[in-house]
């Protein structure tokens, strides 16, 4: 592992700031500017959002921050949208020239010569056509757009936008580039389940500030590579505060909450025993509500929550993770009537049986060593991004992957424009498949914890397991990529491109 520089000045700490003294913001929600031509394609609402640098607060004892920026707010603006009604969006370039964050030129993707500010939009979780999915390689610079067109053909979920761009996206999203985008359907309308200003997202991400309050990204001490393995601020912010509150009347709210951070692992909980239950996971609605003691979620996870506070009138909630206080609830005193409801079944959501594949590819997660025995970050498949494609899944069919994973770490590992399911996890010995290659198992397969029971998007794949997920390619042909959410580790060739070929 490369040693880290210690920064030149100490970052800020938590104790540094006073708690809940910051209302939650609110993302604002996106507005078309009217409609696409008629003629050229399907008239669908479009709308035009920004790339930009903006200067924010993060605490009301804070100067402002720099950052980086879809229509001037971190997260961005969120897009509502319908199943089924297309939208596209055109994404305009408008970044500085500069990069503020450390690049690494010996990243692939980042070399010397390669501009240095380059943006290109994912649609986490969208079935998107393969020209509007923001192939990492398809980056633009300042000045430029691209207009995306998303059908949202799928079923109603909680999916972000990010940017994608190939070996920076790791600074990219650290400086504040992505949003939500939110699909609703008619499933989800008729449970009445708590919705307007009792529907709240909450986005979660670490930070480092420096004592002047602007972003700091850590780095490596040598300044040829300054590339680090993970990068976990110490600060936690919620849609964008330090500490915040959120007044909430004592009824039944919906959270819909997403880990944006780079690196870092939330394990959620709340205080005073107020119960979590989780509704939704990356893909949509689970077939029934889990009560969540502690709810993990790994970075680009997604989940669905109701906290009914009726119970708890005039109380302070703290919402956890972990050892770590990230944000207050002030539940009012005063008795409301809430006709939301939230039913003890969701929706229909028969698990994929396995007999439905078919083809089972075996594919490990694996540290790339240097000579020395030194890890130079993760690969998978032991294939770097360049090497040319080897998954090439069949439109219309089912396959299992069975995620081998021989390195210390949990990858959440994630596939574009598919939702999977996971089949089960499965401890096995790993230096025999290192070293013999084969599997070995130390235990029976555990199924999926029962808030992962629903359709997903990006899994945590455990050290020394196997994972298994069962994969529909429903959707379009063409070329799209698979990675490690751990954006460090996708930016250093823990991603492969993948292309979903014809039958
Ligand atoms: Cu959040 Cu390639 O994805
Ligand atoms: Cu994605
Ligand atoms: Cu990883």
């Amino acid at each position: 592992m490369p040693t880290r520089a210690a920064p030149p000045v100490a970052n800020l700490n938590p104790d540094h700031f006073e708690r809940f003294v910051d209302a939650l913001p609110i993302p604002p929600v996106a507005k078309p500017i009217g409609d696409t031509a008629a003629g050229t394609r399907e008239r669908m609402p479009l709308y035009r959002i920004p790339m930009r640098a903006a200067d924010v607060k993060l605490h009301r004892d804070l100067p402002a921050t720099r950052v980086w920026t879809y229509g001037g707010s971190v997260p961005g603006p969120t897009l509502e949208t319908r199943a089924g009604k297309p939208i596209a969006v055109d994404w305009v370039n408008d970044l500085p020239p500069r990069h503020f964050l450390p690049i690494d030129h010996t990243l692939h993707g980042a070399e010397k010569g390669t501009a240095e500010v380059r943006g290109i939009v994912h649609l986490h979780g969208g079935r998107t056509p393969p020209e509007s999915d923001g192939y990492p390689e398809d980056w633009y610079v300042p000045g430029k757009s691209k207009t995306y067109t998303y059908p949202n053909e799928q079923d109603a979920a909680l999916l972000w936008y990010h940017d994608h761009s190939m070996g920076v996206n790791r600074l990219n999203i650290y400086a504040g580039l992505f949003g939500l985008h939110i699909v609703r359907d008619a499933v989800e309308e008729a449970l009445h389940l708590p919705s307007g200003k009792y529907e709240i997202p909450l986005s979660f991400f670490d930070r480092d500030l420096r004592p002047d309050g602007q972003l700091s990204y850590p780095v490596a001490a040598d300044p040829e590579n300054p590339w680090v393995p993970e990068a976990f601020g110490e600060l936690h912010l919620v849609n964008g505060k330090i500490f915040p509150y959120l007044r909430v009347e004592p009824r039944k709210y919906r959270f819909r909450l997403l880990n944006a951070a780079n690196g870092r692992f939330y394990r959620l909980s709340t205080s005073q025993g107020v119960e979590m239950k989780q509704i939704g996971t990356d893909q949509g609605l689970l077939a029934a509500p889990v009560s969540v003691p502690y709810l993990q979620l790994a970075p680009g996870e997604r989940a669905d929550v109701v906290i009914d506070f009726s119970r708890h009138r005039g109380a302070r909630v703290l919402l956890n993770s972990d050892a770590l206080v990230l944000m207050q609830f002030r539940v009012g005193e005063q008795r409301i009537a809430d006709p939301s409801e939230l039913p003890s079944t969701l929706r229909a959501l028969p698990r994929l049986a396995e007999s439905a594949a078919m083809l089972t590819r075996r594919l490990t997660l694996d540290e790339n060593m240097s000579g020395k025995g030194e890890s130079q970050g993760m690969l998978l498949n032991k294939t770097p991004w360049h090497a040319p494609i080897t998954e090439k899944p069949v439109l219309g069919t089912t396959e299992i992957w069975e995620l081998v994973n021989l390195t210390e770490d949990v990858h959440p590992i994630h596939l574009h424009m598919v939702k999977f399911q996971i089949l089960d996890r499965r401890p096995f010995e790993s230096f025999q498949y290192m070293t013999q290659g084969t599997l070995r198992y130390l235990a029976d397969a555990s199924p999926p914890d029962a808030n992962e029971m629903g359709w997903k998007d990006t899994a945590r794949v455990n050290s020394s397991t196997v994972t298994r997920i069962i994969v529909p390619f429903h959707g379009y042909a063409g070329r799209y990529v698979w990675h490690c959410h751990i954006l460090e580790h996708e930016d250093n060739e823990m991603m492969r491109p993948y292309e979903i070929v014809k039958a």
